[in-house]
């Protein structure tokens, strides 16, 4: 099962791949092209933070965010001196950018559905703001909703006076300072009539307990991406590996399989799961940040020690 799922995902664009670390493979590639070229029923997991507001990761957005200002991306005030990283500012999503986030989100709910096997989980990043219309896709796709996992996390987002009127309004937030982060949990539909057997079969269908004696849970405290992260993949959107390898680690039951990230960004996925010993394809279509990946995959794996338990 495992043997020719590897073998399927390493056929697609061989030219267009490389192997950061042992059991991982990078593609530079469109999520959609490659997805397209993949048989169906390949993958046995997704964990994904895919770009939100569609527009920041584009042309003329993507460019103000490299010239250091602008656009979707805001740069959060500086408290301590320190310099901050840019944040997506997702409020300025017209209704028209609204449209094509549905259309966007429907088109890769319904590719992911056909790759993944059977009982599959995909686990997807959002945001309070975005979640419901997001998720509402991968339903409409014929994903099974799971449920949520709530990370748990201070962010610099919301929690501002109005604009421009800060000393005249200053008992009043115009949004809540978020404090966490919903990721949606799906899963495709088993083929099987149980759980148990659908696990025999294709290896999937449940999530992977912490131990035998404590379940994965939904609720995950975690922290904002430390600094000797960032410096190791230097990508605006990277996530912690405490958290990540949470997720990764949940998604393949037996710990066998392939499991994918579309939007690989600097390799934090990928990262976590060569970590955990488990086969990973990435596609990442901008060429800088999958070099990123490409040096950064070993050296977020080898991040903290084993008894470390990660959060
Ligand atoms: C939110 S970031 C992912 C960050 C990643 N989770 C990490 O920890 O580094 C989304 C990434 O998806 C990439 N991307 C956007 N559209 C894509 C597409 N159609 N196919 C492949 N990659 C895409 C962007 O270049 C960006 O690096």
């Amino acid at each position: 099962m495992e043997a020719a799922a590897w073998g399927a995902v390493q056929a697609i664009r061989p030219e267009a791949t490389s192997t950061p670390c042992d059991g991982t493979v990078l593609v530079v590639a469109d999520a959609f092209d490659w997805l397209a070229a993949l048989p169906r029923d390949s993958v046995h997991g997704i964990v994904t933070d895919p770009p939100y507001g569609l527009i920041e990761y584009e042309g003329q957005d993507h460019d103000k965010l490299r010239a250091g200002q602008g656009g979707v991306w805001r740069q959060p005030p500086s408290f301590d001196g320190a310099r901050r990283s840019p944040l997506p500012r997702f409020t300025v999503l017209t209704d028209a950018d609204k449209k094509r986030l549905e259309g966007f989100f429907g088109q890769l709910a319904q590719a992911t559905l056909r790759a993944l096997v059977p009982g599959a989980h995909l686990i997807l990043a959002s945001n309070p703001l975005l979640s419901t219309t997001t998720f509402a896709c991968f339903e409409a796709a014929g994903f099974e909703k799971r449920g949520e996992i709530i990370r748990l996390v201070q962010t610099l987002r919301g929690g501002d006076r109005p604009k421009n009127a800060e000393a005249e309004f200053q008992e009043v937030t115009v949004m809540p300072r978020a404090g966490w982060e919903p990721w949606g949990l799906f899963r495709k539909p088993i083929s099987e009539k149980t759980v148990a057997a659908n696990l025999r079969r294709w290896g999937t269908g449940g999530l992977r307990r912490v131990s035998r004696s404590e379940p994965f849970r939904d609720v995950i405290a975690s922290s904002p991406t430390r600094a000797d992260e960032r410096a190791l993949a230097p990508h605006p959107s990277l996530k912690p590996q405490r958290f990540i390898r949470q997720l990764v680690r949940a998604t393949l039951p037996l710990g066998l399989g392939v499991l994918y990230d579309p939007f690989a960004g600097g390799g934090s996925t990928l990262a976590a799961a060569a970590r955990l010993g488990y086969k990973a394809v990435g596609t990442e279509r901008d060429d800088t940040y999958a070099s990123i990946a490409r040096r950064g995959i070993p050296l977020l794996r080898d991040l903290y020690s084993d008894e470390e338990r990660p959060q």
